[in-house]
């Protein structure tokens, strides 16, 4: 049936009516929240490349983590800057390390809400890379077993959730493996499946001091041309125990995004990355976006994509919006 007997408009014309029709329902439940844990303590030192964001010591992420709980945030995802860094990112593993203390803290003042940790070296070795360094690359295998006792002392600080981000290839059989034998076959992995070098990553590097010192990131993370591959990618990490499979970055792949959502049996994570949080926001500041409308309609439009999870620097203001 053709204009003038079908006339869509006709179903716009109410707001009632366009509610009884909307397709997808952006919800707090679908947001994580992530956060930037410092040492010290009564820090909260605003991070200039992400405006908005901080880093905060542990008692000040205990209070933002409890205001996020209060928003109905289900989940933070902890990042950590540890007091040293060192070749071999010892210091992501240390039992009392940062994202330990986080962890634990959190867990014993706001039990209740899910803290998912980012398992990854890059914020913990000197040369800011995501493994260890041999012959000026990063040695994939040497680096599964570090990442499995990264993910294993998050574990036994508390986390309920590990999320690899290194997009070393065999990290998640490695770290179940490393998880199931210790007792922690209920944790599970949210895996940053298809994972790209991608720029807008930019501002996260500056505000978790991760930039590598040398070269970059090609190595290991996806080509952003490649589409057929993150299927591919995805389709190891499901087989090799992942429960949440990621996309990241959002926006600029969510066609990947919809894909994934169609083609495999999992839940579907996509990460609106410090980039594209950036950018809404400096236009916002220049007065020349509508910060809340373009907000929500960049996270409806993720959702609608295919995401079941999105993750988030918005989260508590969407959570607030959401609730006008
Ligand atoms: C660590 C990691 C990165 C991000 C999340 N985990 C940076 C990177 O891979 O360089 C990026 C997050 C963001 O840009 O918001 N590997």
């Amino acid at each position: 049936m053709y204009f003038p007997d079908y006339r869509p408009r006709r179903l716009r014309r109410t707001e009632n009516l366009r509610r009884m029709i909307r397709e997808t329902a952006l919800s707090v439940d679908d947001l994580i929240y992530p956060l930037f844990a410092v040492p010290g303590t009564g820090v909260r030192e605003p991070i200039s490349s992400m405006p908005g964001q901080y880093h905060l010591s542990v008692d000040k992420l205990v209070e933002e983590t409890a205001a996020a709980k209060d928003l109905g945030i289900p989940a933070v995802l902890l990042f950590g800057l540890p007091e040293t860094k060192d070749e071999l990112g010892s210091f992501a593993y240390y039992p009392d390390g940062i994202v330990q203390r986080a962890v634990a803290a959190i867990k014993k003042s706001v039990p209740d809400i899910i803290v998912i940790t980012d398992v990854c070296l890059c914020d913990y070795t000197s040369h800011g890379h995501c493994g260890l360094v041999k012959d000026g690359e990063v040695d994939n295998d040497a680096t599964l077993e570090l990442l499995a006792r990264v993910a294993l002392s998050h574990a036994e600080a508390g986390a309920d959730m590990v999320a690899p981000s290194d997009m070393m290839d065999g990290r998640v059989a490695e770290i179940r493996g490393a998880l199931d034998d210790a007792g922690y076959s209920h944790i599970p992995i949210m895996s940053y499946a298809a994972k790209y070098a991608s720029a807008f990553y930019g501002p996260f590097r500056e505000a978790a001091q991760s930039a590598p010192a040398f070269g970059d990131r090609r190595g290991y993370q996806m080509d952003p041309a490649n589409a057929e591959e993150a299927l591919r990618e995805v389709a190891l990490d499901i087989g090799e125990g992942a429960d949440i499979i990621m996309v990241k970055p959002a926006l600029p792949f969510l066609d990947v995004v919809s894909r994934v959502k169609q083609e495999f049996d999992r839940p579907v994570a996509a990460y609106n990355v410090s980039g594209e949080y950036v950018m809404v926001k400096a236009a916002a500041e220049k007065g020349w976006l509508d910060e809340k409308g373009v907000v929500l309609e960049v996270l409806t439009g993720i959702k609608r994509a295919g995401a079941d999870i999105i993750l988030t620097y918005f989260a508590p203001d969407a959570a607030r919006w959401l609730k006008d």
